[in-house]
């Protein structure tokens, strides 16, 4: 049985990006991603600026994203919007948005979590994968390791116990004095370092899927205070390569092992810090190596975008799952205990 075409809206404004998309089916139309420089000088997303500009740029953004998909609201089956986790104000920008349109047109609201959004970007670039994988969700938000099987709930592995990778990113570019966000700036400024230079601490005594990335980014603060005055173009490179040498041993390795614990054949990572390319190439060669095949969405599709919020959309739609007018965004979400 052929199902008939369908066509999202996907509407994201969870944290500093304002993004809208339209997907046909499990093809992206078009995609609007707006990011927001106003935070840059301030070495952070800024909660009350966030807001600020998703409300100037929501119009606008959605807009264009229409025109672009060649048709308009009218050829809309269905309006998937971010409902959480994420900042508060900024998601009820879009939310509101969201229920807006739907009222006015007569469109269906179907609300999606941020985590299964970025989960959704693998769906989209390979839909004939239908096993159960293990995903790695590794943001500035979270860094969760997650089996997923289709049409079933995320069964959470291990996450991190304080911060999140990419929130470690960020603050060891800040210490270096590099601007926000920091994810880009410190891969890049790798490029030029010894991964090898300083041995940054690996976590020891952590349950077997559980992250913590909070000594390694004091252990990266106290050398840099220790190099106080003396630190070169080149040892700043080294620390930015040592640092990103040490995350992504850690990162890689408990994907390994969740992968081998959970005995699937599929393993996959998204969310932003699944854009840089160090940590896609090195998760590439350790997955391959034994035997099991990887699923990396393209860079664009691991930060924060609407594409993934309207196939998440799509998927629930299509499974009946719709929400009421009254949906609420949330800020926190916790996955459920993981096994271990
Ligand atoms: O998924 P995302 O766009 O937003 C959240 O859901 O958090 O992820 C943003 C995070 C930021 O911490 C950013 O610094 C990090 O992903 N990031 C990167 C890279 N690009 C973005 N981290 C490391 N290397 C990158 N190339
Ligand atoms: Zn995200």
């Amino acid at each position: 049985m052929t199902l008939p075409a369908m066509r999202i809206l996907g509407i994201e404004t969870s944290c500093d990006e304002s993004a809208a998309a339209v997907v046909e089916d499990g093809t992206l139309v078009s995609s609007i991603v707006l990011s927001q420089a106003d935070h840059s000088e301030f070495g952070g997303v800024v909660p009350e600026i966030a807001s600020r500009c998703h409300i100037r740029a929501i119009v606008p953004v959605v807009e264009s994203c229409l025109k672009r998909s060649g048709a308009g609201l009218e050829a809309i089956d269905a309006v998937a919007v971010t409902l959480g986790p994420g900042l508060i104000g900024s998601l009820i920008v879009g939310v509101a948005f969201a229920k807006g349109l739907c009222l006015s047109r007569d469109k269906p609201l179907v609300g999606v979590d941020h985590i299964e959004s970025h989960i959704a970007a693998v769906g989209l670039e390979h839909p004939e994968v239908d096993e159960p994988m293990v995903c790695l969700v590794v943001s500035g938000g979270h860094t969760h390791l997650f089996r997923v099987e289709q049409g079933s709930s995320l069964e959470l592995l291990g996450c991190t116990r304080d911060d999140a990778a990419g929130e470690a990113y960020d603050k060891v570019a800040r210490m270096l004095g590099l601007p926000y966000p920091g994810g880009p700036e410190v891969e890049r400024e790798a490029e030029s370092g010894d991964p090898k230079a300083i041995d940054f601490p690996r976590p020891v005594k952590l349950k077997a899927y559980e992250f913590s990335f909070s000594g390694l980014k004091t252990a990266v603060r106290y050398f840099i205070e220790r190099h106080q005055g003396e630190i070169s173009p080149g040892l700043r490179a080294d620390i930015a390569a040592s640092f990103q040498e040490a995350v992504t041993d850690v990162l890689v390795d408990k994907t390994i092992g969740a992968a081998k614990q959970a005995g699937v054949r599929y393993v996959s990572a998204v969310g932003g810090v699944a854009s840089n390319f160090y940590l896609r190439k090195k998760l590439t060669r350790a997955v391959e190596a034994r035997g099991l095949t990887i699923l990396l969405p393209s860079p664009e599709l691991c930060t924060d975008n609407a594409a993934i919020v309207a196939m998440s959309g799509l998927l629930q739609f299509r499974a009946g799952r719709t929400s009421g007018l009254d949906a609420s965004p949330y800020s926190t979400r916790s996955y459920g205990d993981p096994r271990s």
